[in-house]
């Protein structure tokens, strides 16, 4: 089965947790970028905003076609308790077979955020799983992550 670990990550978190499914799964990965600056405080308020209006921004290309894999794992985090612009976008603009979906998030807004994303897609993921910040900060998050990618397989 052909996996990809799709994801978006301002600060980091979402892309440690990233990077250890595709370690685990051995599968590809794509890191979704975005062309607006999101960096600092002023960053910070503008996707604050930005993911309240469930705006879409624009991407930077991709360079694998989700379409062509059976699961594309898609991780976020989470922004104003919703998913980020960035993979919102990314859902819009493309097709996939099966999902799954992982978030990093301070304490709260991951049902809000994989019901949207179930909706963008048009389908449920067959795996889903939330992390907190702290927890993937102090290592913590490790065994959920390996649980999570056991249901992927
Ligand atoms: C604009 C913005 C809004 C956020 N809103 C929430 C929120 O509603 N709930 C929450 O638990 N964390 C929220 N956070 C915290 C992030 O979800 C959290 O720090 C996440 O792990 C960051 O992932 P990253 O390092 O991959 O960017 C927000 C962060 C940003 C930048």
């Amino acid at each position: 089965m052909r996996c990809l670990v799709a994801f978006y990550s301002r600060t980091g978190t979402t892309k440690k947790v990233a990077e250890e499914i595709s370690k685990i799964l051995k599968c590809d990965s794509e890191e979704i970028l975005d062309t607006k600056d999101r960096s600092g405080g002023i960053g910070y308020f503008k996707s604050g905003k930005d993911s309240t209006m469930k705006k879409l921004t624009e991407l930077r290309k991709i360079r694998k076609n989700p379409a062509s894999y059976d699961t594309v794992i898609i991780g976020t985090p989470i922004w104003a308790w919703n998913v980020s612009t960035p993979i919102r976008t990314y859902i819009s603009q493309n097709k996939f077979k099966n999902v799954a979906f992982f978030c990093t998030m301070g304490g709260s807004g991951s049902k809000i955020a994989f019901r949207e994303m179930a909706k963008l897609c048009g389908k449920k993921p067959i795996a889903a799983l939330e992390l907190k910040t702290s927890e993937v900060a102090d290592n913590k998050h490790l065994q959920k992550v390996r649980e999570f990618s056991k249901n992927i397989v």
